[in-house]
């Protein structure tokens, strides 16, 4: 495989599970060292053991984004131990939390708003600034952070989870204004729907999944689908992109759907 990160150090949170896991498994078989940075620490020890024994270079540090301290804490030892960070690839969310509890605006209590957008927003505050800041010394460095499409086009019933990453989309163009003087590039990833575990809950019912079968132009996206395009985006194939906000969605955001009564005016 190429080694398009050979000697980078990046930092994959939420890379325990769907595309930040396909991210932390692409990124060390491209030769980077990667920090699994995850709240879940048996999840991360099993991946780290997995990974190890393929000689690739990885290491588990139990991070939860939503603890500043907890943050900052493992940006100190990633330092310590590497030198230096590359890339982060920023994916932690809580998807029980999203799925199960986020409502339409006259319907959704004032604690889940507050937990999802602690998580999101927050989360990814805390992660970008200590990242940011080893990045400002070095003087160059990719963060890539995950939204999703849902916060280019409206969901019905996600509007917590719209607003937090439609503040991730502005945050990613505001930071990448802010940081590219000094060699730092910013960008975010909007994946359509991704076929992860927690998604696999709905995404098997076979109504749902004929629809989003028509909505994915190119067929319904799988982690590995977002994991390459992360991966270029950490690489220095991509030094002039920053600031962007990437469409990885099969085509979800290119049409209005199936029209049926346009389709047989046309046939
Ligand atoms: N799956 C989809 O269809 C889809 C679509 C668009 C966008 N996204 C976004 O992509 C990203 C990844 O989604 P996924 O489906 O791969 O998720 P996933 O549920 O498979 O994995 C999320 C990971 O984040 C970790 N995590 C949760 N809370 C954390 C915290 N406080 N601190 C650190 N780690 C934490 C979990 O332990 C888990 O390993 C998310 O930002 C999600 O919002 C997902």
């Amino acid at each position: 495989m190429d080694q398009l990160l050979k000697n980078k150090v990046s930092i994959i949170t939420g890379g325990c599970s769907g595309m930040g896991k396909a991210g932390v498994e692409l990124f060390t078989k491209s030769g980077s060292q990667v920090i699994i940075a995850d709240i879940n620490e048996e999840a991360g020890i099993y991946l780290e053991n997995i990974l190890r024994k393929q000689k690739l270079k990885v290491d588990f540090i139990k991070t939860d984004v939503t603890d500043t301290k907890n943050v900052q804490n493992t940006i100190n030892e990633v330092v310590n131990r590497f030198g230096k960070i590359d890339v982060l690839f920023h994916n932690a969310v809580d998807v029980p939390l999203v799925n199960n509890h986020d409502k339409r605006i006259t319907e959704l209590p004032e604690e889940i708003w507050h937990k999802i957008t602690t998580l999101i927003v927050d989360g990814t505050f805390y992660i970008s600034k200590y990242v940011g800041q080893q990045m400002l010394k070095q003087k160059s460095g990719s963060i890539i952070l995950t939204a999703t499409t849902d916060a280019l086009i409206g969901q019905a019933g996600l509007d917590a989870y719209t607003a937090s990453k439609g503040a991730i989309i502005s945050l990613t163009r505001s930071m990448a204004a802010g940081l590219s003087p000094e060699g730092i590039r910013v960008n975010a990833i909007c994946p359509g729907f991704v076929e992860t575990p927690h998604q696999m809950n709905f995404m098997n019912d076979p109504k749902i999944r004929k629809e989003l079968e028509d909505l994915h132009l190119m067929g319904i996206l799988q982690p590995e689908d977002i994991a390459e395009f992360a991966l270029f985006l950490a690489s220095d194939k991509s030094l002039r992109i920053t600031g962007a906000i990437h469409a990885v969605d099969s085509g979800y955001t290119a049409f209005k759907g199936k029209m049926d009564l346009f389709d047989q005016i046309t046939s």
